[in-house]
């Protein structure tokens, strides 16, 4: 019960770190993000995307509807800005759940170091990170497509990042 409370608030932490990130652009995508992990998180950012913490305003938001997407490739992304994206706490913010290549990270989710080597379909991976609800409806992940946190180009960038294979 404890671990669950835990892990529940550290993933509503990690779920609002993106919630910004319709107000990161490429041009700013390096400047320090304002909220810290570990210290409350600012609540006027919570307004724009639904979470699943119900205390909080975006936990009373609908969700959009699932978006079943295709990606067939080929992955021909900026790997140096897919890894901005996956680090930048208050854009994709892949590291607060995962370990990346050249970064520890969180644990909530599977490391994705040495992603490549798994050989996962591109199609999966897309899906994935646009609408992880159409494999997992209780999925942890952040649904990061049709709440518009980021786009086609960021998702391809940020899988040719993975795919690099490190
Ligand atoms: C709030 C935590 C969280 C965040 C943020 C997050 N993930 Fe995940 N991710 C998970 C969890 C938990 C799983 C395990 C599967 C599930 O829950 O469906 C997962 C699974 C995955 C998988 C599938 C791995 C496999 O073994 O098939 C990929 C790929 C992935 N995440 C990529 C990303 C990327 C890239 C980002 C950033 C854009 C990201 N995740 C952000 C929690 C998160």
């Amino acid at each position: 019960m404890k671990l669950d409370t835990k892990r529940h608030y550290l993933f509503v932490l990690a779920l609002a770190g993106t919630l910004s990130a319709t107000a990161v652009s490429a041009a700013n995508a390096e400047e320090a993000p304002k909220w810290v992990p570990g210290e409350p998180y600012p609540t006027e950012l919570l307004k724009n995307y639904p979470c699943h913490d119900y205390e909080l305003p975006c936990g009373k938001m609908n969700s959009p509807p699932v978006e079943r997407v295709v990606f067939k490739g080929p992955l021909q992304g900026d790997a140096e800005r897919g890894e901005k994206i996956a680090i930048n706490l208050r854009w994709g913010n892949c590291i607060a759940c995962h370990v990346l290549p050249n970064h520890d990270g969180g644990t909530i989710g599977p490391s994705l170091r040495q992603y490549a080597a798994r050989q996962a379909p591109l199609d999966y991976t897309y899906q994935r990170l646009w609408d992880v609800r159409y494999y997992n409806p209780n999925a942890h992940m952040p649904v990061y497509g049709p709440n518009k946190v980021l786009t086609h180009q960021d998702i391809v960038d940020v899988m040719t990042y993975l795919y690099a294979g490190k």
